[in-house]
């Protein structure tokens, strides 16, 4: 089999001996687009983390392939439509740091109740005053789980530990882990209602596109905070914009952005710009959010600790393994 594993870090090759020795295997730091992915036309296997975009026009260069091994949760970088017409299995990576990034949610949220990076930058600069500084307790502060899945339920189990208050929302509500864990559910327009922090913990799918927009925000309490570090597309970013500058939303914590990619390297963009069509509105409504004191943004770093990444990998190993044997795991065509 050819099998490519794309986006890699140089860590990644050691653990990955075990398919070189057994297939033409090849590592790459690319991620695969339209104007690279005929050099690796003829893979049979392609494993990539999020930020490949696996559109329809992209996957059809790619005239073998058979298996796309993404070592993430995430699979809204690949067009699944296309994958199931044309027989491409797709497998993910379903549970590997729900805590990992359950943490991360609460290092994002305690940033903002203790005011931590304006501490630290104060005292960086020899000023321990603390003038400004006050924040508040998570202590009997209701938290707004929506979707109680691998990450979400990770998420209650913490607040529970910080005395929150918690309710949730799911479209697939488990009322017995409800019951054991003491939060309940309630509808969408309640949750936003009570809630003094709302956070995400759904897939970017069609029905989750601005999940939270301008009606939602005006549901809100005033003073809300927002933690999303599920996917950048499940909020309209121009709307919590709006929201943040009403005081509306006092802060924000966002490991998510839409159009992160591109974000990220903003090189990319100008060399793209005249080619491919980015949402310009949304890339400034970043910027902004970016630069503004009460929203912190982490480079989509939720996942990204020493024991998740291993996890990460270790499984897509076994996914690929699993489906070159005829016995595919973790399939999600
Ligand atoms: P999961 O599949 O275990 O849980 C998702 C939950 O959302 C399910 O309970 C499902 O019923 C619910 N849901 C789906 N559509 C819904 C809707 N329209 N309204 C309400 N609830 C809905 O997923 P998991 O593992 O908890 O991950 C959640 C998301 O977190 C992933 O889809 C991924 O996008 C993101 N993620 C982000 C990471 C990061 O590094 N920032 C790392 C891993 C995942």
């Amino acid at each position: 089999m050819k099998i490519i594993f794309f986006e890699t870090e140089p860590w990644e090759c050691e653990p990955c001996q075990i398919l070189k020795n057994e297939h033409e295997f090849k590592m790459t730091d690319e991620r695969p687009a339209e104007d690279n992915a005929g050099q690796y036309a003829d893979a049979d296997i392609i494993s990539p983390f999020i930020y490949s975009d696996l559109s329809a026009d992209v996957l059809a260069k790619f005239s073998n392939l058979k298996l796309i091994a993404t070592r993430s949760a995430g699979i809204d970088h690949i067009d699944i439509g296309y994958c199931k017409k044309k027989g491409i299995t797709v497998c993910n990576v379903p549970a590997y740091g729900d805590n990992t990034v359950a943490e991360h949610v609460f290092g994002l949220l305690l940033t903002i109740s203790h005011r931590l990076v304006d501490a630290v930058d104060r005292t960086r600069k020899g000023d321990f005053s603390l003038k400004g500084l006050e924040g508040f307790d998570l202590c009997d502060k209701t938290l707004g789980v929506i979707g109680t899945g691998n990450i979400g339920r990770c998420v209650i189990k913490i607040a529970k530990g910080f005395s929150m208050n918690v309710v949730a929302y799911d479209v697939k509500p488990d009322e017995e882990f409800a019951s054991h864990l003491d939060f309940h559910y309630v509808g969408m327009d309640e949750l936003l209602n009570k809630s003094d922090v709302i956070t995400l913990h759904v897939p970017a799918t069609k029905a989750t596109h601005h999940l939270l927009s301008t009606e939602q925000f005006e549901k809100m309490k005033d003073g809300v905070i927002i933690i999303n570090t599920a996917r950048g597309t499940l909020i309209d970013i121009q709307a919590l914009l709006h929201a943040i500058s009403e005081g509306k939303v006092a802060a924000a914590g966002l490991d998510v952005l839409p159009e992160e990619p591109t974000v990220r390297e903003e090189a990319e963009l100008l060399r793209s710009i005249y080619q491919k069509k980015h949402n310009m509105e949304t890339l400034l409504a970043n910027h902004v959010l970016l630069r503004l004191r009460n929203v912190f943004i982490t480079p989509h770093s939720a996942f990204y600790t020493r024991e998740a990444v291993q996890k990460i990998l270790y499984t897509t190993l076994d996914n690929i393994g699993s489906f070159i044997e005829g016995n595919p795991k973790n399939v999600c065509t």
